[in-house]
């Protein structure tokens, strides 16, 4: 394996989730009775640019054919999306934007309104004909130096750096594309947050990499880009929205230099850190079996008086089927002995079956009806949102549990 960002092969093991389904791989009734597929889920960090990657098993085609995420689902994400084409139209002159991974339009919309011409691309065909349909241009294809969708002024590309396999390609198709004083802007989870708030879960195989910020200006180098600004955003536990020119073509902001700085004296440039989050993430599976094992029979007989080992034990369900809590699930090995069923307002996965834990998925709607005692919430990222969604499960006096570093 050689690093996809510099292409040295200095790369040092980081954990070893085990072998694991897609995460995205939801089952019908009937694969149930077939074989499931698995693979090595392993993170290596490289120590020449220090991208921290996976290996890819898949091939995107694979990934993307019948892809189950659709990004209007959360209208949070709707109003970050709203705000920052506010924000980027007020300080950039902009007359056509392209954005990469465009899915159901979900971003693209936002910018029609305001008249500028939009361009799409995406893989997904299932997810992009959403988009087509209600009229944005959306090309089904993945993005790359084939690219031939003419010169932008803004590319957009918003949480699709990690899902990219060939990161050379995808560099260049941005500096192609790109127009002279253009300007790229890519938003990703950022690796900082993931090694300091234990966020393993993120680690799954359709994201192949996790960028440390020397990891992208040395992928974006070779192709002459440059980022010229850096923001952090609270999305996706913790994400950066870079701005990249073609080199000399926009004024530096001194953040730039300034983040580099922080992660150097972080520990991001030294191996020890990695070891560090190997034993934390090891130590955070042990700790999350035992609170679940709690919940299910000693909290019980808190909750009814009776012996722990009763048979009727506390229920708890998952709220949310993410591609994350794949990872989660299947690396601390649970399934429905702790969790009865999960929901997940996207309809594509109701009536499906998780990947590995083969955990049955619901409408939300069969919360109202069994009144679980406990809801475990997993996409930890839209808990606010969730949490304020489910204040109808207070009628039963429903306890959440949310995923935080230690459990
Ligand atoms: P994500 O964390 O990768 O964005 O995935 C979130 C999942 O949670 C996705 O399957 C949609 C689902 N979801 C709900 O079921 N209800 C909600 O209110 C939200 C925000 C997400």
């Amino acid at each position: 394996m050689i690093c996809r960002g510099c292409f040295s092969d200095a790369l040092e093991s980081v954990i070893d989730l085990g072998h694991q389904p897609l995460s995205n791989a939801y089952l019908t009734e009937q694969q149930l009775n077939e074989p499931e597929v698995t693979y090595p889920l392993h993170p290596y960090i490289c120590t020449q640019c220090w991208l921290m990657q996976i290996d890819q098993y898949e091939t995107p085609d694979n990934i993307f054919e019948d892809y189950a995420y659709f990004s209007s689902e959360s209208q949070h994400w709707l109003n970050h999306c709203q705000q920052y084409v506010e924000q980027i139209t007020q300080r950039f002159n902009i007359k056509n934007v392209l954005e990469v991974a465009s899915n159901d339009g979900y971003m693209l919309q936002y910018f029609q309104q305001k008249g500028i011409d939009v361009q799409g691309i995406d893989p997904a065909a299932n997810v992009a004909q959403v988009a087509i349909d209600k009229g944005i241009p959306t090309s089904i294809d993945f993005f790359g130096s084939d690219t031939n969708l003419g010169k932008y002024d803004l590319i957009i590309g918003n949480n699709v750096f990690a899902h990219v396999p060939d990161l050379y390609s995808f560099c260049d198709g941005l500096s192609i594309s790109l127009a002279n004083k253009g300007v790229v802007t890519l938003e990703f989870p950022y690796l900082a947050y993931l090694i300091k708030d234990r966020q393993f879960d993120t680690i799954y195989h359709e994201h192949f990499s996790y960028f440390s910020l020397r990891a992208v200006t040395t992928a974006l180098m070779k192709h002459g880009l440059e980022v010229f600004d850096v923001e952090h955003l609270s999305t996706h536990g913790g994400s950066l929205r870079v701005y990249i020119g073609h080199e000399g073509a926009h004024t530096h902001s001194n953040r730039v230099a300034q983040l580099l700085a922080a992660e150097k004296a972080g520990g991001f440039y030294d191996l020890k850190l990695y070891r560090t989050f190997k034993e934390e993430v090891q130590r955070y599976k042990r700790v999350f079996l035992k609170r679940l094992s709690d919940f299910k029979d000693r909290e019980y007989a808190k909750i009814y008086g009776g012996a722990a080992f009763n048979p009727k034990s506390v229920s708890i369900v998952a709220y949310g089927a993410p591609a994350k809590g794949n990872t989660l699930l299947n690396y601390c090995g649970v399934s429905t002995e702790y969790f009865d069923y999960c929901v997940d307002t996207t309809a594509y996965k109701q009536g499906k079956y998780l990947p590995g834990s083969h955990i049955p998925v619901y409408h939300p709607d069969r919360l109202m009806q069994t009144r679980p005692d406990l809801i475990y919430i997993q996409p930890w990222n839209w808990a606010k949102e969730i949490t304020e969604k489910l204040s109808y499960a207070q009628e039963w006096d429903a306890k959440f549990l949310i995923r935080t570093r230690y459990v």
